[in-house]
């Protein structure tokens, strides 16, 4: 009896353990093409896991992004697209310290011009014509607009790799009101005050405004100069079926969403693999663990002297060991130091040891740090960093560093201090329970909405209808006009009357009176 129950139970985990087990089998094989030419690897990284769940479960995907493959997955056929004017590798995070608008300068300048040649090349141009042999059109929800052509009269839907924009949310029919959902840029905390307020409902309004003009308008003339009889862009994108957050109640903060609006949070998070043996050796012990990484775009090769000097002298100091994404040789040998230029941030974040993730704050590895429960020490850069290094700042499982305020004593103070007070592990571990105590994983989620959307033809019973309503119906504009309208008429009215009966006794008393005089 026993037996039979230990085997029953080793068959349902081996069952739990392939991707999808707890889905429905899907009907038929599915042909998809994702679409993001316009993209950092990253991003890339977000739409792997589901691209290879799908063909897991027996679906074809086409691939179109600007990355080169990064498997030989027979199922997966990769495209490459060659106008890639974002190379994110020749960005010097370090001069746009000073400046953030810079970087997003580049993509302004850029995307037009990925909008101009893309459709020129042969393999772009071969799959537009064929995409009506695509059941489901995926595509990269942040500056994309570029492929929104394809999604003509198709079903089609979205990822967003980052946070869920109120924009992007309010052209799905979700107007998320500006009194407690931050904008893109900026993050306050709860409850906000009445300056907090006022701030983020103007930056609410300018930054889609910014964003529209620097980045859809230039991109919708060259889109209209190609295919003059298409809809409008913003048209094109409010028609989608659905989109994949990869964002999660637990780790931002809790929305009120639309059946087609699904939280993936932690798509991009795998299981853990085991470490490389220099790097498990180097871990393994008592003494707790700092892990350094300022992401891709921040190489040590731009880092100013003087931020190398401050890390290398402040490592060198603590009782802790250090391991850092670091792409030169240290200066000086130092035992409690590992430099290597890549790292498998994931499984170095779940080694039990690692007490403090020393991170620029982008999105994806602040959620990975989350879900393996580790504090952070932030030192933002540009774009969300230093909206993301505040949330978790108020979110009570980091401190963050401001690089002009950088000094060996800060840095030290602040890394000792994540790791001695234990309130911040302790937040970042209900973070990660809840994060992980889902009915369905991160990825297991994305393939069942996936599919849904395919099963029901584009899921229309899905949309909101406030994707129709005009800004001056949503706000009751029309209605506060009629309003105002109506109560001047009443007090017109009653002036008028009361004009007519108090008033006409009172100048009957005025012309008495003059008469007397
Ligand atoms: C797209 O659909 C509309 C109506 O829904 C139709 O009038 C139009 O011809 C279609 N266009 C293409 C290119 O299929
Ligand atoms: C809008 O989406 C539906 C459902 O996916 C699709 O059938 C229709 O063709 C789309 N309309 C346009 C104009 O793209």
């Amino acid at each position: 009896m026993a037996g039979l129950r230990v085997l029953v139970l080793v068959v349902l985990a081996g069952a739990l353990q392939a991707v999808g087990a707890a889905l429905p089998p899907p009907e038929r094989s599915y042909n998809i093409l994702m679409l993001l030419p316009v993209s950092s690897k990253s991003h890339r990284n977000v739409f792997m896991p589901l691209a290879k769940a799908l063909t897991q479960r027996g679906h074809k995907i086409t691939m179109l992004s600007n990355q080169p493959a990064p498997d030989n997955n027979p199922n997966i056929r990769y495209i490459e697209n060659p106008s890639k004017h974002v190379d994110t590798d020749k960005v010097n995070a370090f001069e746009i310290l000073g400046s953030p608008e810079k970087m997003f300068k580049t993509f302004t300048e850029l995307i037009p011009k990925v909008a101009q040649e893309i459709y020129k090349v042969a393999e772009v141009a071969d799959l537009y014509e064929k995409r009506r042999e695509f059941d489901l059109i995926v595509i990269d929800a942040l500056f994309n607009e570029v492929m929104y052509p394809f999604t003509h009269n198709h079903t089609f839907m979205t990822i967003n790799p980052g946070e869920l924009h109120p924009s992007f949310s309010a052209s799905m029919g979700n107007f998320l009101n500006p009194a407690y959902v931050s904008n893109m840029l900026e993050n306050y905390q709860h409850p906000f005050s009445l300056l907090d307020r006022w701030k983020n409902l103007i930056m609410s309004v300018i930054l889609p405004f910014h964003w529209e003009r620097a980045i859809v308008t230039p991109v919708q003339a060259e889109i209209s100069k190609q295919f003059p009889d298409l809809p409008r862009l913003d048209d094109l994108k409010r028609n989608q079926s659905l989109t994949l957050i990869n964002s999660h109640f637990s780790v931002g903060q809790p929305l009120p969403l639309l059946p087609n609006q699904v939280e993936v949070g932690g798509l991009h998070i795998g299981p853990p693999a085991a470490l490389p043996k220099d790097l498990s050796d180097f871990l393994s012990g008592t003494t707790p663990v700092v892990y350094m990484s300022l992401g891709s775009i921040a190489r040590s090769s731009a880092m100013p002297q003087e931020y190398k000097d401050i890390f290398f002298s402040a490592f060198a100091k603590l009782p802790y060991k250090v391991l850092w994404k670091f792409e030169e040789k240290p200066p000086k040998k130092a035992k409690n130091l590992f430099v290597q230029s890549w790292m498998p941030q994931q499984d170095v974040l779940a080694h039990p040891n690692v007490k403090v993730f020393i991170s620029h704050c982008g999105w994806l590895g602040s959620q990975e740090s989350l879900y393996f429960g580790t504090p952070i020490l932030g030192l933002p850069i540009f774009g969300d960093q230093p909206k993301n290094a505040l949330a978790l700042e108020h979110a009570g499982v980091a401190r963050s560093l401001a690089w002009a305020d950088l000094n060996e004593q800060r840095l030290m103070d602040s890394i000792t201090e994540l790791i001695e007070n234990p309130k911040y592990r302790e937040k970042a571990e209900k973070i990660s329970a809840a994060m992980k105590d889902r009915p369905l994983s991160a990825v297991e989620t994305a393939v069942y909405w996936t599919e849904y959307v395919i099963r029901h033809q584009g899921a229309v019973h899905l949309r909101s209808p406030e994707r129709d309503l005009t800004w001056v119906q949503l706000l009751h504009l029309d209605l506060l006009l009629l309003l105002h309208v109506a109560l001047y008429l009443v007090y017109l009215i009653i002036s008028k009357l009361l004009a007519f009966f108090c008033g006409g006794s009172r100048s009957k008393a005025k012309r008495m009176k003059g008469k007397r005089d």
